[in-house]
């Protein structure tokens, strides 16, 4: 018998807290140093076979987990190695980004932010996990959290945008549905928030760039959403890769230790990102190997991410006390405890058996859901939009992205396959009736093609029909990890191709498919309607031509303020007012100016004189195909006391023709508070469903927990004083009331 064989840490299926815990304890007590220190390390698959060495260090007890390994034999091999072939037996995590779906392939979360709907991102997680669960993997990196403020990012693809709220609420969602109630559940993964933090904040939105961000800021705006994963259960939490106010996060322990681990009192794990423990040194916040695998284990970062500095350092670190043993216990014990918590003691092989087919009929049937809620209609001039298909004798159908499966998926699909995707073309040949005949012109290779040579075809096409539908936008490879731009436009050739389209007097439909908000200004006039589609995944075709042809009306919002210039971001709608703010009354363009006009003569104020003040489109701006409007505004008190409820309540009434979601936004402003505070904050959402010429009454709670904020001791206060409350369909909207919060 190996002394392997000897241990048991089986449990019951759901042990509690305290049994967890002590065989936790127990396991430690056994574990050799380097045993220990080799549940500290990650280290990649090889996706689809196992390298000797991988395996020699699993044997040796060497590797806490595996990642980018989903061949679920392989993944199989790999516990089994671990369990049997190990001293101790300890079964591995296996890690992987699933981020908007594994095999099914969900809209990009930017896209997913506009549903405004956390059960339906729900949802999509809870799919996302059995899929990936089928395969073996048992931890995903996800949600990212990151607030995203900078369109040029490449990554705000891969957030919820621009406002701590809805990062807040959608983030929850997902580690719901990734997590299931009880990480034990089969086909349940542990979630990871991420980057922990600030990372979205990177200097001129290039990717891995400095992030400086005022304390007051960080706790206002910057972690709620982490804290309210924390609070929700998240199993993990990922490290960024960014340098903080100065202290990189993978060596910061401010961060990692006083606000995570003694103000929020996480219990869960913490892993860095890939390599970014080694990067301490590249950052130039540690001399060598040695000094980093320090900072990073004194900040707590219990999982080394593919670096190999715990591996190297770890044991001197602790015969040179600049270690305990009580740190190392506690870092692999937030590690052993997540492995008792997704019972992988018990259960550490999957049986692909117990699992629903991969993208099967009802994942396909929730993804093209999520298509219909998250495009966003931003423009429908004399109703373009729907299409009426009886009216309709010719169409066309012109673009790069009118009909490829792979660049509809988006960043990050390392399973996704573009054999299940369904283009908006093969669609709307299967939905358009037979007489209507469809002129198709890809025009330009590519999102990014310079080229005009397709263009006289699309020309022709757009002549010969009724109505144009222009798929356009960026391609997956723009957006993502490392993939920013400085100019936000149309990419390529994109623009000159709408103005000879609009040439021909043939109305167009702009359907943009594009992993950030782009600068729409240049041609927004040339369009009659555009549906911003975001990079909508396997079901992009399905999902756009039910929207297009009416089947349901558009009901997506933005979860991020649409710039007119690049040259005004940031700009997000939860701004300050400033001692200046700019107004109407104030705002003179440039070209307005008479000729040495006096300094001071053109109204001061917090403007550009090339650009009017304001987003072309706002946050959670969204057009339906109906005509929405709220109105009875009513409070329960105008005067409520500190701990008092205050019941909000509008009626929502459908005036048009068509049945519609949409989303009612609740925002505040605290007028006079201890730090400047935004002039709107979203506070509450519900996305309501509205039958043609209906209303219905909606109602919010705010409490002063809603209220409250950072002050300048970085205390969390809610203050007494006056606010402004707004209830509308975006953040501009106008039925306001006032209340007076007593102290
Ligand atoms: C990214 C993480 C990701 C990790 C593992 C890094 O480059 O920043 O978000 O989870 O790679 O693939």
């Amino acid at each position: 018998m190996t002394q392997q064989q000897e241990c048991n840490f089986s449990t019951t299926i759901n042990p509690d807290d305290a049994t967890i815990d002590r065989l936790v304890a127990q396991l430690l007590e056994q574990m050799s140093l380097d045993e220990k220190i080799g549940q500290m390390c990650q280290s990649q698959g090889g996706e689809g076979h196992i390298s000797e060495h991988l395996r020699m260090g699993i044997q040796q007890g060497q590797v806490g987990s595996v990642l980018n390994e989903t061949n679920v034999d392989v993944v199989n091999e790999l516990q089994r190695i671990a369990v049997e072939e190990s001293r101790l037996g300890i079964p591995l995590l296996i890690g992987r980004d699933v981020i908007h779906g594994f095999k099914t392939i969900f809209p990009l979360p930017i896209a997913q932010a506009a549903s405004f709907d956390p059960e339906l991102v729900k949802l999509g997680a809870r799919i996302s996990a059995h899929e990936a669960a089928s395969c073996g993997v048992n931890w995903t990196f996800s949600p990212m959290i990151d607030i995203s403020r900078d369109p040029r990012w490449g990554r705000i693809a891969e957030s919820f945008g621009e406002d701590p709220l809805l990062n807040a609420k959608l983030g929850v969602a997902m580690v719901q549905g990734y997590q299931s109630d009880n990480l034990a559940q089969f086909d349940a993964i542990a979630a990871c928030a991420k980057h922990f933090v600030g990372y979205g904040a990177s200097e001129s939105g290039r990717d891995y760039n400095t992030a400086n961000i005022p304390e007051n800021e960080l706790r206002n705006v910057y972690l709620p959403p982490f804290k309210a994963a924390h609070e929700a259960g998240v199993a993990t939490m990922m490290a960024s890769f960014s340098d903080l106010n100065g202290v990189p996060a993978s060596g910061n322990q401010w961060l990692m230790q006083q606000v995570l681990r003694e103000e929020w009192q996480y219990q869960g794990m913490v892993v860095s990102d890939w390599d970014s423990i080694f990067q301490l040194t590249v950052h130039g916040f540690a001399d060598s190997a040695y000094a980093a695998a320090n900072a990073a284990a004194n900040a707590g970062i219990d999982m080394e991410m593919v670096s190999t500095t715990y591996h190297e350092n770890i044991a001197q670190l602790l015969s040179d006390n600049q270690l305990t043993m009580t740190q190392v216990d506690a870092m692999v014990g937030n590690i052993l405890r997540l492995k008792f918590k997704l019972n992988l003691f018990n259960q550490p092989y999957t049986e692909p058996k117990k699992f629903k087919a991969l993208v099967n009929q009802q994942h396909l049937d929730a993804a093209r859901d999520m298509v219909r809620k998250s495009c966003v209609l931003l423009k429908n001039a004399q109703q373009t939009l729907p299409l009426k298909p009886d009216e309709l004798n010719d169409i066309a159908v012109i673009g790069p992205l009118a009909d490829d499966g792979y660049e509809q998926l988006g960043t990050w699909i390392f399973d996704g396959d573009e054999k299940h995707s369904v283009t908006p073309l093969a669609a709307l040949k299967h939905e358009l009736p037979e007489h209507t005949k469809v002129h198709v012109a890809r025009a330009l290779s590519t999102s990014r093609s310079n080229s005009e040579e397709g263009f006289a075809d699309a020309v022709k096409a757009a002549q010969q029909s009724d109505i144009a539908l222009l798929f356009l936008g960026e391609e997956s490879i723009l957006s993502g990890e490392a993939h920013c731009r400085t100019n936000i436009d149309l990419p390529g050739a994109q623009e000159a191709l709408i103005n000879q389209i609009a040439a021909t007097g043939t109305p167009i439909v702009l359907v943009t498919m594009a992993g950030r908000p782009l600068t729409l200004s240049n041609i927004i006039d040339k369009v009659g309607a555009i549906l911003y589609a975001w990079h909508p995944g396997s079901m992009a075709g399905p999902g756009i031509s039910d929207l297009l042809l009416g089947k349901c009306s558009p009901s997506g919002k933005l979860p991020v303020s649409f710039v007119r210039h690049v040259g005004q971001v940031p700009l997000y709608y939860a701004q300050k007012h400033t001692g200046k703010p700019a107004s109407d009354s104030n705002f003179v363009h440039m070209d307005d100016f008479p000729v040495r006009a006096p300094q001071t003569s053109m109204g001061m104020s917090a403007t550009h004189l090339d650009c009017h003040f304001t987003p072309l489109f706002p946050f959670g701006f969204g057009l339906t195909y109906s005509n929405i409007h709220c109105r009875k505004l009513q409070l329960n008190t105008h005067t409520p006391a500190m701990d008092e409820t205050i019941y909000v309540s509008v009626e929502v009434m459908n005036e048009g023709d068509v049945d519609t979601d949409d989303v009612i936004q609740l925002y505040i402003r605290d007028l006079v508070a201890n730090v400047t505070r935004p002039v709107k904050e979203l506070k509450a959402f519900k996305r309501v469903h509205l039958p043609k010429h209906s209303s219905i009454e909606v109602k919010f709670a705010l409490t002063k927990d809603d209220l409250s904020f950072y002050n300048q001791r970085m205390q969390q206060v809610t203050e007494p004083g006056k606010f402004h409350l707004w209830v509308g369909n975006s953040s501009d909207c106008q039925l306001q009331t006032e209340f007076e919060l007593r102290a």
